[in-house]
């Protein structure tokens, strides 16, 4: 069977989930499922990261423990992707002891490799960032303060700490970077150059940080963040185990994550791999950031938009649609209600809605509530049918290569393309004059409707189901295989009561 795995970025238990998760969230569904159309075998991964100083300060101030409260948010994260509809086949939580197992281990094999040696640190260290930074990589705020190149707070700091070797690495990850690794390719260039002007070794331990997860045979030290939160991508497979799952799955088809991670992925973890002597994953792809309305998104600023609530008022799949839509992958994109509304209304409720609202109806009136006869095809007939079998090859490359956007607006064109058709055609016209043409037309309205529900799956999962459901398509037969003409409706087959799928969002504000 052919396996895929694909995983998300461990989010961090300090906050509830908002919109930039759920965009992550979402996009690795859409993935997951599609390759699940394509007949893979998927192991899609997502979780949270909850140790570190960042959580144990926000349960200080919470005064509750670091673990109730990555216990609250984490239930927080896995109540989001239900939610959404996401299909994640585990939820790894690094608090769990079968990830700090992993942990342990990946470090006494670092160790066991020479590349872990103990050393007197000082540098500067971002604490949102979970970072350390040379002097030369950071920025001045208005006030000359040193910054992160993230723009977030960073601190001088002096400890005693467990270095990695990372500068043995330069040469192995230069010549990683040749393949496709990192996508989009203008990540590739930047990583390529940072590696390319030299990599000093990194401090991998914290003292006296007790959220955390004890360096081996040091209680002293916990270990640092991301060597912990990166291990979530095997330890969730059951490594160091010797398991099916990890021999199924790793090495991972694809590391989704956002563009202010792409470093710890792309550098950090493969020489961990190295170092361990495990294999790389094949691919990291670094998707935009969602901004409110052009600005970050922050609690001082106030625009957090909480992805929960939205769903409730806009839908599900009218959320996944929008942010999937919206904006090319890898891109930064916008979110804002009406920008939603304007997206919803006019490709989910006017153009797919009343597409397959006005053409079942009418095969639920005129036809017997049964797919309908379909009498000669004509060459307009043919050349609708076979746009599908034209386009499919280049639809299926658009999501191999995660251009999820266009892959929707492609699939949107045999949309347009079918109401055009319907339009043309006027079945209501043929209804006294030609029922058999009537039929015919409807017949081929309504295989374009299976073949458009099949390819929508991954991205609206409610309302293509309940497409598929109308034209009764058993559920066995929905697969991107079953696009072909070897499968078109079977004429007589009795059709649900149809149902407005999406309907009209009113303006609210
Ligand atoms: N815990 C680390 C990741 C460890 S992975 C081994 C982390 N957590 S996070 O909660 O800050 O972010 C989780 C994911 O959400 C990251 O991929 C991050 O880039 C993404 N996003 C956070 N804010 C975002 C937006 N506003 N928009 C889109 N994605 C964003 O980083």
């Amino acid at each position: 069977m052919d396996n895929f795995f694909i995983s998300t970025a461990i989010s961090y238990t300090n906050g509830p989930p908002h919109i930039g998760h759920a965009y992550e969230v979402i996009a690795a569904d859409v993935i997951a499922r599609f390759k699940r159309l394509e007949g893979k075998n998927v192991f899609f991964l997502t979780g949270t990261d909850e140790h570190g100083l960042k959580v144990q300060q926000k349960a200080i101030k919470l005064e509750i423990s670091p673990q109730e409260l990555a216990d609250q948010m984490s239930g927080n994260f896995i109540e989001m992707g239900r939610a959404l509809h996401c299909s994640n086949d585990d939820f790894i939580r690094t608090s769990e002891e079968r990830h700090k197992k992993a942990v342990r281990e990946i470090w006494l094999k670092m160790k066991n490799n020479g590349d872990i040696y103990l050393d007197d640190y000082s540098g500067w260290y971002s604490l949102i960032d979970e970072a350390f930074y040379n002097e030369d990589e950071l920025i001045k705020d208005d006030k000359g303060k040193f910054l992160s190149p993230n723009n977030t707070p960073v601190e001088w700091v002096e400890e005693q700490s467990y270095f990695f070797r990372l500068s043995s690495y330069q040469e192995k990850l230069l010549s990683l970077y040749e393949n496709n690794f990192i996508q989009p390719k203008s990540k590739m260039n930047e990583i390529k150059n940072f590696v390319e002007g030299g990599l000093r070794d990194i401090s991998i331990s914290r003292k006296g940080l007790d959220w955390g997860i004890r360096v081996p045979e040091d209680d002293d030290h916990s270990v640092y963040v991301w060597v912990d939160a990166l291990t979530n991508y095997i330890s969730a497979l059951k490594w160091p185990e010797k398991s099916d799952l990890f021999d199924n799955f790793w090495p991972g088809d694809l590391h989704l994550i956002g563009k202010d991670i792409v470093r710890f992925h792309t550098v950090f973890w493969p020489a961990f791999l190295l170092s361990a002597g495990l294999e790389l994953p094949k691919q990291v792809f670094s998707h935009g950031f969602i901004l409110n309305k052009g600005e970050k998104m922050s609690k001082s600023l106030g625009n957090i938009e909480d992805p929960m609530s939205l769903a409730k008022t806009f839908g599900v799949d009218q959320l996944r649609y929008f942010l999937m839509r919206e904006t090319p992958f890898g891109n930064d994109g916008n979110y804002s209600d009406e920008l939603l509304i304007n997206r919803v209304n006019a490709d989910l409720s006017n153009d797919l809605g009343n597409l397959s609202q006005r053409c079942l109806t009418m095969v639920k009136k005129n036809c017997d509530q049964s797919i309908p006869q379909k009498n000669k095809l004509n060459n307009v007939d043919q050349e609708l049918l076979n746009l599908v079998d034209r386009k499919k090859a280049n639809i299926i490359k658009l999501m191999s290569s995660y251009q999820i956007s266009s892959y929707i607006s492609e699939v949107f064109e045999l949309v347009s393309d079918t109401n055009k058709y319907f339009s043309d055609q006027k079945p209501w016209d043929l209804k006294t004059s030609d029922p058999a043409r009537m039929n015919t037309v409807l017949w081929i309205s309504c295989e374009m409707l299976r073949r458009i529900g099949i390819l929508l799956q991954p991205v609206i999962p409610i309302g293509s189901s309940k497409l598929l459901d109308f034209l009764n398509i058993d559920s066995d037969k929905r697969l991107i295989n079953f696009l072909s003409d070897d499968y078109v409706l079977e004429s007589g087959k009795p059709i649900k009561d149809p149902e407005i799928i999406f309907p009209k969002i009113d303006l609210i504000k």
